[in-house]
């Protein structure tokens, strides 16, 4: 049997080409499971898994909970606002405590950079980054490329342009580490204060108009500007991003060729994109949404399967 090259999934920088093409071929078979009228294997009935959730999540906290029950593990879930943390017990204490319930693996969104490496160091369980502040979500990157995969055939040689909040965006980073190295040309689009300044060391373009990188691309992945990051103003006005950075029908009819626009959510209809472009057949926003069980079940799968030996 084919493993992961990692014990934990604590970012794409950390994973070979290869680790993401086993994710997409066990995702493809867990696809089809969660399309068939039993949506459930047994797979992991001997595996607990704990959430923790020290941020807000809608999507991300119900696909894990959602893909860990259709392996058939047994799942707990922790939200930080409903828990001793707000005692102050530390992030280390707190985590060995549910582990000394027998657990063997925790899904963990956590504001702060490097929250979910630091745990891996100091706690025995694998450990799957489910967004750790403006760094990596990994999983939210795999199943990003799993729907360009989907719907275009493959990613490698595919044009992809990131537009938006890139500055404090963990959707971006992960994206782009995922998309360079699974061969996909990648570029980034939004106004200059919220491009970080060394993004070009990483072998990325920067555009600033919009139409130019919407001409250029295959795929736009539309982002939230992430106000809750935000201690000063990077733009003048809503109304003003909205303008320059976001994505309309008419925008899109002026193009000479049909692109593929995705998004990560949520999605501040009127913003970054309009609801006409938002449920239409070009945008694969929903399918993103489906794909990120089959993902997750995917990685859940396979780190669990490295557990057993
Ligand atoms: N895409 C994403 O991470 O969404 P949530 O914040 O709702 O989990």
């Amino acid at each position: 049997m084919k493993v992961l090259s990692v014990d934990h999934l604590l970012g794409i920088k950390y994973l070979k080409e290869e680790d993401i093409h086993l994710i997409f071929e066990t995702a493809d078979q867990f696809k089809e499971v969660i399309n068939r009228p039993i949506k459930k294997v047994p797979s992991l009935r001997d595996i607990t898994i704990a959430n923790l959730f020290f941020e807000n999540s809608t999507r991300t906290k119900l696909s894990f909970e959602l893909a860990e029950k259709r392996l058939s593990a047994d799942v707990i879930n922790f939200s930080a606002s409903q828990s001793s943390v707000k005692k102050g017990e530390t992030l280390v204490d707190t985590v060995n405590n549910i582990l000394s319930m027998k657990v063997d693996m925790v899904v963990m969104r956590h504001s702060s950079p490097g929250a979910g490496v630091f745990l891996s160091r100091h706690v025995d369980a694998s450990i799957i980054n489910a967004g750790d502040g403006a760094h990596e979500h990994p999983t939210q990157a795999l199943l990003d490329c799993f729907s360009i995969r989907e719907r275009l055939g493959d990613v490698a040689g595919k044009k992809v342009v990131i537009v938006g909040d890139i500055l404090h965006s963990r959707v971006a980073l992960s994206n782009i580490f995922a998309l360079q190295l699974l061969g996909a040309e990648v570029k980034v689009c939004g106004p200059k204060t919220l491009i970080p300044k060394h993004i070009e060391s990483l072998g990325i373009d920067v555009v600033l108009d919009l139409e130019r990188a919407l001409q250029w691309c295959d795929v736009a992945n539309m982002l939230r500007v992430q106000n809750e990051r935000m201690d000063i103003s990077y733009f003048p006005s809503t109304r003003e991003y909205t303008k320059q950075y976001g994505v309309s029908r008419k925008l899109l009819d002026s193009l000479d060729k049909e692109i593929v626009i995705m998004h990560p959510g949520p999605i501040n209809r009127g913003v970054e994109i309009t609801s006409d472009v938002a449920d239409s057949e070009q945008a694969i926003i929903l399918d993103q949404v489906e794909n990120g069980v089959a993902v997750r079940m995917a990685v859940i799968y396979l780190l669990a399967s490295k557990l057993k030996q």
